[in-house]
């Protein structure tokens, strides 16, 4: 952990206080935080997940890889271990639950993902609804390839990977899903490329749209790409979780912030 993401998780843990959802007054927030945060998942589903993450865990295999984003703090070469990969850079546990428990929730017909890596967020978004058309946008082509033995092993047939710089993908995946109902903006943790990505995707979302960052207590250049995107006024409600952040849009409702320990 870098000094940094450290002191924002003591002020997070110190600060944050809607563990239970008392004090909320919003019934969106309250909802959410009662059926989606402390929703208790039945793990049995996630069985073939957890099942492959345990096999690429294992998997001493290298692999070259291109770095088109912020990169690995702990490693610079384009070298790496598949073991590697899947021990530093894939969403873990509770926080691959978080992302199966919001589209299991709220159903949404299109899912964008930016960056796949070997495909487990990826699975945990796609079996959440399977009727969902998922769209997951991976740079390295060794990588994506693994992804896609992911999606098989996973059963996740509703998954197109589309392989190249999120900068000549990006685009064309809006145009395609027409309507973004979910993102998981899970790449290039810079601040100059989240809020591109954010004012890029923005014009495809709707009234019902969530948005979910990773690592935005990462670097200091993160954190300010959350305030301003959570401080934006077309976002109604978010939702500081440390690591990740979630806005929505939903119009009638007044706008807030809200730090939630997860
Ligand atoms: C943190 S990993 C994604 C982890 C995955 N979402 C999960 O939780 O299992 C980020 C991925 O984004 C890819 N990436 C970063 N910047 C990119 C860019 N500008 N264009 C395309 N891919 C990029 C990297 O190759 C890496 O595989």
């Amino acid at each position: 952990m870098n000094f940094f993401l450290a002191k924002k998780t003591l002020l997070y843990v110190l600060l944050s206080g809607h563990k239970y959802g008392h004090r909320i007054h919003s019934p969106f927030v309250y909802d959410l935080i009662t059926t989606v945060f402390r929703a208790k998942s039945d793990k049995s589903q996630f069985k073939k997940i957890e099942k492959r993450r345990a096999e690429l865990k294992a998997d001493n295999t290298e692999i070259e890889i291109q770095d088109f984003g912020a990169g690995s703090v702990r490693n610079a070469s384009n070298v790496r271990k598949i073991s590697y990969i899947a021990r530093t850079s894939l969403s873990q546990g509770k926080y691959a639950r978080l992302l199966f428990n919001l589209v299991n929730r709220y159903k949404p017909s299109t899912i964008l993902e930016l960056g796949t890596s070997l495909g487990i967020s990826t699975a945990y978004l796609a079996t959440a609804n399977p009727s969902a058309r998922v769209v997951s946008l991976e740079g390295s082509p060794a990588i994506a390839a693994i992804a896609d033995k992911t999606m098989l092993d996973c059963s996740a047939g509703n998954v197109e990977i589309r392989v190249g710089n999120f900068n000549d993908t990006l685009s064309q995946a809006l145009t395609d899903l027409q309507n973004v109902d979910f993102a998981f903006i899970d790449g290039n943790h810079t601040k100059d490329a989240t809020l591109r990505y954010f004012e890029q995707i923005y014009p495809y979302c709707t009234e019902q749209s969530i948005l979910i960052f990773d690592d935005i207590s990462w670097s200091e250049g993160m954190r300010e790409a959350w305030e301003q995107i959570a401080a934006d006024q077309r976002v109604s409600i978010s939702i500081d979780l440390c690591k990740q952040g979630i806005v929505f849009f939903r119009k009638g409702i007044e706008k807030q912030n809200f730090v939630v320990r997860y």
